[in-house]
């Protein structure tokens, strides 16, 4: 009889795995590279695209009903989280400094109107305080002097306070008025309320810097 013939099992031979050429491992870096460059570039344009400051603090846009303005010529209000002075130039405000200070009814003519001023002071950023027995801003730190207006009146500082662009809206959001640079792009001017103001909008995020002001009294 014949035997069946078994073939001895033999090992398996393991497929040959070509190596990685000059060319293809180029590629993959290459590759690679791109995909992180434009994970980079997306996260940048997304980063400058969404808006940093969020509506309602310090560097974005503060929105009040306009009963919160204050009355014409009295005392200022205090938005501490907006770092800003809210004041109402009145007629008495500008009478008072033209009489007290008359170089700066020529060098910072004034009109009637709402300005939001920057809390800070523009000799070394001190936080200035309303005095109201003085009717001005006073510095504790080194005692540089603004009227409700801004003007710098007496001290270190060498220029009028910064001011915020406020804008004048309707009910329906429309904007009626807003704060225009007077001097190239420099002090803020007053906004007078037209009427129809339903709201104000101050953006923290746009400040107009004040004019050059280093004589004693006010003054270019
Ligand atoms: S910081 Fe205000 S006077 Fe110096």
């Amino acid at each position: 009889m014949a035997a069946a013939a078994r073939e001895a099992p033999t090992a398996k031979t393991p497929p040959s795995v070509a190596p990685m050429s000059r060319r293809e491992f180029l590629y993959y870096i290459w590759a690679a590279s791109m995909a992180l460059f434009l994970a980079e570039t997306g996260g940048a344009i997304l980063w400058f695209a969404v808006p940093r400051f969020k509506a309602g603090e310090f560097g974005g846009v503060f929105e009040l009903d306009v009963t919160a303005v204050p009355a014409p010529d009295s005392d200022p209000v205090s938005y501490d989280a907006g770092r800003f002075w809210l004041v109402n130039i009145g007629q008495g405000d500008i009478d008072r400094q033209y009489s007290e200070h008359p170089q700066t009814q020529t060098d910072y003519p004034q009109t009637q109107g709402v300005k939001a001023l920057y809390k800070i002071c523009v000799h070394l950023g001190c936080l200035y305080k309303w005095v109201p027995t003085n009717h001005r801003f006073e510095c504790p730190c080194h005692g540089s002097k603004y009227l409700p207006t801004g003007i710098r009146v007496d001290g270190p500082a060498r220029r009028n306070l910064d001011v915020f662009i406020v804008q004048a809206v309707d009910a329906n959001g429309s904007v009626l008025a807003q704060t225009e640079a007077l001097a190239g792009n420099l002090e803020g001017s007053a906004v007078t309320l037209p009427s129809g103001t339903a709201k104000l909008r101050i953006d923290t995020g746009k400040r107009i810097v004040g004019e050059v002001n280093s004589k004693p009294g006010g003054g270019k």
